[in-house]
């Protein structure tokens, strides 16, 4: 069975985020997804999921005690774009026995198309829901598609996660996962030594460069372009939460006149609107702040990245009950 739930109303989306960036001079991170950003995303990100070894994932679920053949497992991606890193994951479970029940969220409804065509040949229950997952009343209503569901997982894989203001998006996820239920949680981690991290640095504070499609094509879309301004790279702490982390904004360098989605806004010589925030975690100090909200970390892993240039982590904490 496959579903298509919408609990949002498009334009209203757009309509929010548009005025947070005018007013607060910040770009939603949906945003870049929202202006046809996915298939741009995905040109990259495509190729790195291919070096990303799911059977690693696989074996990691698999040792969990709650992974049972008698129990309905809900998988609710959070941030699902296309569906590709959980993919090769589902269908091997399904093809084990396992019963399952797909929840793909995003706010972009492009990558929501771009999931359900990814998961096309795949037979186990689908629900494909257009929604922000900030918007308070999201939790009761995404609770309605998994209550019947006996375990329910809640996944931001991807780096979505790092995304974010940290306390926003943990008190985000502490009321979205209910007591008992699972999050896993997929991020880029720091590195044992400290050229490693330098390596890790230099590679994070050059992403605007390396994934230069993908920012060109936000700053297209906003009416911004590297000619009219530069693109910044700060380097701010997370204070007790050890994390390297990247803010990259635009500054003016001449007068222009922006229009987004019908709307006309204009930025001073000097200006700056900040485009997207990126982090590399420690994971022990990721587990200590997820602690203090309630969720215990179950198990880790770091699976086989071949080629990348950086690795992945994946946690998996439970909610207290
Ligand atoms: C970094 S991408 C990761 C996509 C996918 N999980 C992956 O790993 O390839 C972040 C995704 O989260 C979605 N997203 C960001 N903020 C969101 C929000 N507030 N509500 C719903 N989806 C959101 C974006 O549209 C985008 O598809």
């Amino acid at each position: 069975m496959r579903e298509r739930l919408v609990f949002c109303d498009l334009d209203t989306l757009e309509t929010n985020y548009l005025s947070e960036f005018i007013s607060q001079g910040r770009v939603p991170q949906n945003l870049f997804y929202l202006l046809n950003g996915a298939t741009v995303f995905y040109s990259y990100r495509n190729d790195d999921l291919a070096q990303i070894a799911w059977e690693d994932e696989y074996r990691f679920f698999k040792e969990q005690e709650f992974w049972r053949k008698d129990l309905r497992i809900a998988f609710v991606s959070l941030g699902c774009g296309n569906a590709g890193p959980e993919k090769m994951l589902l269908r091997q479970m399904q093809a084990d026995g396992y019963e399952l029940h797909y929840v793909g969220v995003d706010s972009s409804e492009s990558m929501l198309e771009l999931a359900a065509e990814n998961l096309n040949e795949d037979t186990y229950r689908q629900s494909f829901v257009l929604a922000d997952f900030s918007d308070p009343a999201f939790a009761g209503q995404l609770h309605e598609v998994v209550q019947e569901d006996h375990v329910r997982v809640f996944a931001m894989i991807g780096g979505t996660f790092g995304n974010f203001d940290q306390m926003h998006v943990a008190g985000l996820l502490e009321n979205l996962v209910p007591p008992r239920d699972y999050l896993y949680l997929d991020v880029v981690p720091t590195q044992p030594t400290e050229h490693q991290n330098a390596k890790l640095r230099m590679r994070l504070s050059h992403l605007p460069d390396n994934l230069s499609g993908f920012f060109d094509r936000l700053l297209g879309a906003l009416g911004l372009s590297r000619e009219l301004g530069e693109i910044l790279r700060e380097e701010r702490s997370d204070g007790a939460l050890e994390t390297l982390r990247f803010t990259f904004s635009f500054r003016a360098t001449e007068r222009i006149q922006l229009s987004c989605l019908d709307v006309e806004m204009v930025l001073e010589p000097g200006q700056t609107v900040e485009l997207f925030t990126i982090r590399a975690y420690e994971p022990a100090s990721l587990a200590a702040f997820m602690a203090d909200r309630e969720f215990e970390l179950v198990d880790t892993y770091a699976p086989d990245v071949g080629n990348l240039s950086h690795r992945w982590q994946r946690l998996l904490f439970s909610r207290a009950g």
